[in-house]
């Protein structure tokens, strides 16, 4: 038996995650958001059993070229763009369609000999000021992109929400209001909601919406858990059970002896930490579950292992495995625990962290390094 963490890759619940998506945005083309290694949940496996997605979205062409190496058929649009005449050579070969956010890719786009028209999407800057044209210089972009033949008629019209997260604040409202009128003018599908977008605010849904965390059964929401929208976690994370130990009232576990026993108790080492993507920061009090039973992490997390409180624990036997997030520990608790979002924590999840591919339909499971 190995003893190396694992994440668990429910592709079932990814599934029933893209389904939930596509209720909430009724007759709206979805392209899934795959980019950073589908958000540390495999970026191949979750293309291959999102083969019902209109199209993916990654953020940079290399990451676009590895679905294509693998396979991968349907759309693919790389939300960064190009940034050189060798990657829009690429691109258009490859049949990849690319964001254009700024004057350089425009006069790239321009100078450029490519082998066939780009799919290309104009971004546009709304309120958030990450990437995009400024709303002034919209229609100036627009009339470049059509007048240089490199790319596909109609010109799609993207922009990105910064706050969508809080229901209750008004920049969505605000940046809707700069990008409509715009988009009806200009014409062609226009893409702006992402999860929060997709679940929080029906007007932005335009003709594609971009769901991206909810696919992965986390809530997009402050303070919100994904079940709330009747998403499952895809991701459980788990790791097993390196030792035992029972300790006396007032012992010290851990670096620095940031935690004591209270009373004498039976505590168990797990075999994951900071170096496998479980973060540093993560609370004393964190919840974990081991056996059925819930439980917590105590004292400091180090590189390779936590420590968890065994003492109502029955059993708790070495080898057994401790679920760290996902079926029965919701990830939003534990990224509160940690002071950060469901983003980082699937992200941060390390290369040596095995991943393990189930259908829970038929029982089948792959595991990839
Ligand atoms: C341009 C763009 N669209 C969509 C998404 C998906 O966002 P979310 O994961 O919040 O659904 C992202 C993610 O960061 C993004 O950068």
């Amino acid at each position: 038996m190995s003893f190396a963490p694992v994440a668990q890759i429910d592709l079932d619940a990814l599934r029933h995650n893209l389904a939930v998506a596509r209720r909430a945005a009724p007759d709206r083309k979805v392209m899934v958001v795959v980019k950073a290694n589908a958000y540390g949940h495999g970026l191949v496996p979750v293309a291959a059993a999102l083969t019902d997605a209109d199209a993916l979205a990654v953020a940079r062409l290399d990451e676009a070229v590895i679905l294509r190496d693998a396979g991968v058929r349907i759309p693919v649009v790389v939300l960064e763009g190009c940034h050189s005449a060798a990657e829009l050579a690429e691109a258009a070969g490859r049949d990849i369609a690319v964001v254009v956010h700024q004057d350089e890719q425009l006069a790239m786009l321009e100078a450029a000999w490519l082998p066939q028209p780009l799919a290309v999407w104009l971004k546009l800057d709304t309120g958030m000021h990450r990437l995009g044209f400024d709303i002034a210089d919209a229609t100036r972009a627009h009339a470049r992109l059509v007048a240089s033949g490199a790319v596909r008629q109609p010109v799609g019209l993207m922009t990105h929400l910064a706050n969508a997260d809080d229901r209750w604040d008004p920049t969505t409202e605000e940046q809707l209001a700069r990008f409509s009128p715009l988009a009806s003018r200009l014409g062609g599908p226009v893409s702006v909601a992402n999860s929060a977008g997709i679940l929080g605010w029906p007007a932005s849904h335009g003709d594609w919406v971009r769901p991206g965390l909810m696919l992965y059964g986390a809530s997009p929401f402050l303070n919100g858990k994904g079940s709330d929208d009747g998403l499952r976690p895809v991701m459980t994370l788990s790791a097993r059970l390196l030792a035992v130990k029972q300790l006396k009232a007032g012992d010290a576990v851990g670096y620095g002896g940031t935690w004591r026993c209270s009373h004498d108790m039976r505590i168990g080492v797990v075999g994951i930490g900071y170096g496998d993507g479980y973060p540093r920061e993560i609370a004393a009090d964190t919840p974990v579950r081991i056996n059925g039973h819930a439980s917590q992490v105590i004292g400091r997390v180090s590189m390779d292992m936590i420590t968890i409180d065994l003492s109502r624990v029955a059993g708790g036997r070495i080898g057994d495995p401790v679920t760290l997030w996902g079926e029965g520990v919701p990830v939003e608790t534990v990224a509160r625990a940690a002071d950060t979002i469901p983003y980082t924590l699937f992200c941060g999840i390390q290369a040596r962290v095995r991943h393990v591919y189930a259908e829970a339909l038929t029982g089948n499971a792959e595991v990839s390094a």
